[in-house]
């Protein structure tokens, strides 16, 4: 059998992303890695601290001190913070919220992408985040920029938060807090959100769960088929 492949997925917030990547990573029997829970892990750890997120020397220290992993779980895959389940955790507002101030902080990045590069030494896995094909695995064979309108995104997240059980805020609300997101992520200096030269542009405003499943299953496989 032909050893795996790197499938770096990126986009803005709530494109979808995670979704799809898991199902590409099932699919192919690959291991799925959801950076941006790494990010929301340190954000957690750091509140948790009572750190001031602004204190940049301290947050990444504690970033280089925790352990963060993953474990296979139905229907999500879990997180953890020194051991610990966290991942419910990092999906609250307050995350939502700070997680942006986290990963704009240099030795924040360095040390996560340190992980990242890790993590996918091996192959055979799908990465999703914002700086994946661009930095984090500059050669993976397969690369997605997967887009979707802003109101799109938010309808998404709104019927997730409702079919989770997570209180919501409203749709214009959800929107606004995604283009928020999208723009502190495309205008912090390190590795902001952009899509790599060599990446596919995927808009997914129009297309189910199933159909980008299927058009990325693709072009992995014919990238297998190439090697
Ligand atoms: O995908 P998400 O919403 O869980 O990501 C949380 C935050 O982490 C988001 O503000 C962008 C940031 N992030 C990043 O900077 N680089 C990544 N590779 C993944 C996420």
């Amino acid at each position: 059998m032909k050893k795996g492949i790197q499938v770096a997925i990126d986009g803005p917030a709530s494109a979808g992303k995670s979704t799809v990547a898991k199902l590409v990573a099932k699919r192919f029997q690959y291991v799925y890695c959801d950076t941006g829970a790494m990010y929301r892990v340190v954000t957690l750890a750091a509140l948790n601290q009572g750190l001031d997120l602004t204190d940049t020397v301290r947050v990444s220290r504690l970033a280089q001190a925790i352990k963060i992993s993953f474990a296979p779980g139905e229907p999500e895959q879990r997180v953890f913070l020194d051991g610990q389940d966290v991942t419910t955790a990092i999906r609250q507002g307050r995350i939502d919220q700070n997680v942006s101030a986290v990963a704009a902080i240099p030795a924040v990045r360095e040390e996560m992408t340190r992980q990242q590069r890790q993590i996918a030494e091996e192959g055979g896995i799908v990465m999703d985040g914002r700086d994946i094909g661009s930095t984090v695995l500059p050669n993976a064979p397969v690369k997605i920029f997967m887009v979707a309108s802003a109101h799109e995104r938010a309808r998404r997240r709104y019927v997730e938060n409702q079919e989770k059980g997570i209180a919501t805020a409203s749709l214009e609300e959800l929107q606004r807090e995604i283009e928020l997101r999208d723009q502190k992520d495309s205008s912090r200096k390190v590795s902001p959100l952009v899509q790599a030269p060599d990446a596919l542009r995927l808009d997914t405003t129009s297309l189910t769960i199933e159909e980008v499943v299927d058009r990325i299953s693709a072009i992995v496989k014919k990238t297998l088929n190439e090697l």
